[in-house]
């Protein structure tokens, strides 16, 4: 029996949503449908509220610290999920999945090195890496018969050049929706590891899984892979609790650790804040059947889209994710450019989504749906996009 509502709209405007009150930044407008950025429209499970009430009623919301059981419950989850152990120890603060990639920029490159990402990919990979100096290396991604993979010919020449210090990984991958197989991560890792790069694993998806996908943590690939990787995760994505700024990096490596720690100890920010400590051990304690339940309804949005599509928008086709809420729509057949799209989207459809051409190479002609909302606002968005598009 269900216990969890996923289908009640609940008012997101005037409450400092990003996604909904500050869409100006991006799209000119606050008058439009948001379909964009990466965070949910369904309440966060009970289970985290009602910790996060307590604490509120108790009234002290002092300098915080994380206790054994956070970490004990980091490890314990990505036990259950996903077949690996993290030891406690490995495991380091972020506030933000972001700021631990910055981190680690800051703690592993010089300025002028190299960090290779695999385009289309979540925009922000790149600001971490110009912010400072690095350059952006790309390794673009393939799209073949109907589903992206990686171009390893291409990997192994792009780390041919000496100044690609570091390498990010999206597992799963946003946009794109993969979620890469054992078999081609131990390829993507034999490469890196030839190279002597460092691999940053960013896994903040790794929970949305579909139809059967098994996400493979890229630590648990080979003792190279782990001694030379920093696996990033947060319940932000999974449990719709971005607002609390409280993310993980698990770095087998003593090494690479201490590193890590002195950036976080040097920029003052080990010791995050109250409500996300109290959040993050919740939801990986108590948030598993509340997952199980979300990944039910959203699979159904998934549907629900392919269906709407195949019968009213039938130029238009969805990139079925093995993992993540913000898919790819395929548009390229309308044969527009990015900007051009988005416009059209934006002005004759009312709806905000994230242009391809956001996520670099690769990504013109496809938009990015975010399909975490009530089946009702999607049938609204997708009707949006028919009134734009058809
Ligand atoms: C791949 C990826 N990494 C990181 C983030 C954001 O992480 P945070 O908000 O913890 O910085 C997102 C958000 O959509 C994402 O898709």
């Amino acid at each position: 029996m269900k216990k969890y509502d996923f289908d009640t709209i609940i008012e997101r405007q005037e409450t400092s949503s990003q996604k909904w009150d500050c869409m100006d930044r991006l799209f000119g407008t606050n008058d439009l449908l948001p379909m964009w950025v990466a965070d949910m429209d369904f309440k966060a499970p009970p289970e985290i509220l009602e910790v996060l009430r307590e604490r509120v009623d108790h009234g002290i919301l002092g300098y915080t610290c994380r206790r054994p059981s956070y970490h004990q419950a980091i490890s314990r989850w990505f036990t259950s999920r996903h077949g690996w152990t993290p030891e406690t120890e490995w495991i380091r603060h972020a506030p933000g999945v972001v700021p631990a990639l910055a981190a680690a920029i800051l703690a592993f490159t010089q300025p002028g090195d190299g960090v290779l990402v695999q385009p289309p990919v979540y925009y922000p990979f790149f600001t971490a890496i110009r912010g400072r100096g690095r350059t952006v290396v790309e390794n673009p991604l393939l799209f073949k018969d109907g589903r992206f993979e990686m171009d390893y010919g291409d990997l192994e020449k792009k780390l041919e050049d000496s100044s690609v210090k570091l390498v990010f990984l999206c597992s799963p991958h946003n946009p794109v929706g993969r979620v890469w197989s054992r078999q081609e991560l131990e390829t993507f890792a034999s490469i890196c590891a030839a190279k002597g790069v460092i691999v940053i694993s960013d896994e903040i998806h790794c929970d949305i899984l579909f139809d059967g996908a098994k996400h493979t943590p890229y630590a648990s690939i080979s003792e190279e892979a782990r001694d030379h990787s920093i696996t990033t995760v947060a319940p932000s994505k999974t449990f719709n609790i971005a607002g609390l700024s409280t993310a993980a990096a698990i770095i087998p490596s003593k090494r690479l650790r201490d590193n890590y720690q002195s950036v976080l100890d040097f920029l003052h920010i080990d010791s995050g804040n109250v409500f996300g400590t109290l959040a993050l051990e919740a939801a990986y304690t108590s948030g598993g059947p509340w997952l199980d339940e979300l990944l039910v309804y959203l699979e159904g949005n998934l549907d629900f889209i392919e269906k709407f599509l195949a019968d009213r928008l039938p130029r238009i086709t969805l990139i079925r994710p093995e993992g993540t809420y913000v898919p790819l729509l395929d548009c390229r057949s309308l044969e527009m450019t990015g900007p051009d799209l988005e416009r059209l989207l934006v002005e004759k459809g009312g709806v905000a989504l994230d242009g391809g051409h956001w996520f670099g190479v690769g990504g013109t002609g496809f938009v990015r749906i975010n399909i975490a909302t009530p089946r009702a606002l999607l049938k609204e968005g997708l009707e949006r996009i028919e009134k734009a598009l058809g």
